[in-house]
């Protein structure tokens, strides 16, 4: 008799993340041979600078190859304080940080952490692929808030409110956002905190992109608008982004001391402490230069204004100023409905799937991120990559 062991409801109803699933897809056709030009995956080019290495070769030969206290290293935890403290003045104790196995480990740890079943989370869309997951994997219910592109995929103030009801215990932030990588204003922001010191909310504020600024915008930290707002906001933020180092899994939460001590103790029983040796990396990151930062950031710009011309050069594209982050998420949908290449386009994900079969340029539609008729490619990619891959782009959409 053959048995299958069955998978539980919670996981049985999880959607995998399609940044990974179209990425797969196209290493798939890369190992058949053929050039791929990647613009799917949400990381830098970039390797991680020399001096973060040396500090983790360092870290090995020192003996820091064993347990850490399960939160992080209380050297790390200083200096991610010191860190915002020096950036946007804002105070905490290393009591109010936890450090986790990279930034979506600790989104995960504050939903566990904070949300009762039933409880809802409100998420302006389009939104990072993993937050709506993670909410009901902790037994939430995401509300999910469309944005316009008419008002550059920012949740309004009469939005949010209409959303809110006696089930709503947080607001997401995204600012800059992945996928759009627009940046809400400080007064924008002003308005959101308003409304939820009104209506006795908290926040979780993923502020990850906030050293990948471009032009003259500028990065408001949530808690920095009025006092009262720390106790009400759960930070997230950590070293993949800024530093290059997706694959060393670091990432870190300030929040209130309630919320860090049980949010240690949950990854104390669930994963223990996050690498030992990418903690130590973490902190070279964070304490030693910082050129490589702007080295990087003077290229992520360079590569954002390139890639705003090429999309305003295609017929019927546009998106939103993108004022940091590193993502174009634009806009589809005059060419939905046609045929490219003889197939009917009749979605994003058609699209998606379509230029990576036809053209082989990956990138991730929009419906995954909550945002049908849009489509989201990375510019994490160097220019010549850019060029080829927005060449082709231009063909697949020009095809009659
Ligand atoms: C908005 C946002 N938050 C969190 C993360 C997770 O980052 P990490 O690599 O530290 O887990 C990402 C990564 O893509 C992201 O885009």
């Amino acid at each position: 008799m053959s048995f299958e062991i069955s998978i539980s409801n919670v996981v049985q109803g999880l959607e995998p993340s399609a940044t990974l699933t179209m990425s797969a897809k196209a290493k798939e056709i890369k190992s058949s041979g053929k050039t791929v030009y990647d613009l799917s995956l949400g990381e830098p080019d970039f390797v991680t600078p020399q001096h973060i290495c040396n500090a983790a070769v360092e870290a090995m030969k020192a003996g820091h190859t064993k347990y850490t206290i399960a939160s992080g290293i209380p050297e790390l935890k200083k200096a991610v304080a010191e860190k915002y403290k020096s950036d946007y003045g804002l105070d905490y104790n290393t009591n109010q940080i936890v450090v986790s196995n990279g930034a979506k480990h600790s989104i995960h740890n504050v939903f566990f952490t904070t949300i009762n079943a039933g409880d809802e989370v409100i998420i302006p869309a389009p939104y990072w692929v993993s937050y709506a997951e993670l909410v009901k994997l902790s037994g939430g219910v995401p509300v999910i808030v469309q944005t316009e592109e008419s008002n550059n995929f920012k949740m309004t103030a009469e939005q949010f409110e209409k959303n809110i009801t006696p089930k709503t215990k947080m607001l997401l932030l995204c600012s800059p956002s992945n996928p759009t990588g627009v940046i809400y204003s400080k007064s924008e922001l002003e308005t959101i905190a308003e409304i939820v010191v009104r209506k006795n909310l908290f926040v979780m504020a993923d502020e990850i992109y906030d050293k990948l600024v471009y032009g003259d915008n500028k990065f408001v930290s949530f808690p920095t608008l009025r006092s009262g707002l720390q106790e009400r906001t759960i930070i997230i933020n950590g070293v993949s982004k800024t530093y290059a180092m997706t694959g060393w899994r670091v990432g870190w939460t300030f929040s209130p001391v309630n919320v860090a001590k049980k949010m240690g103790e949950l990854q104390s029983q669930e994963t223990s402490n996050p690498c030992s040796i990418s903690q130590y990396a973490a902190l070279e990151a964070l304490t030693g230069q910082q050129n490589c930062v702007t080295e990087m950031l003077v290229a992520f710009s360079e590569r954002r204004d390139y890639v705003a011309k090429r999309i305003s050069e295609i017929d019927g594209l546009s998106c939103p100023e993108m004022g940091g982050a590193f993502y174009a998420f634009f806009n589809i949908k005059k060419h939905l409905g046609r045929k490219i290449g003889g197939v009917v386009i009749d979605n994003s994900e058609k699209f998606c799937l379509e230029l990576l079969m036809q053209k082989q340029v990956a990138t991730v539609m929009g419906s995954a991120f909550g945002c049908e008729g849009y489509v989201r490619a990375s510019f994490a990619a160097n220019l010549e990559i850019l060029k080829n891959a927005y060449d082709r782009i231009a063909d697949f959409i020009g095809d009659k």
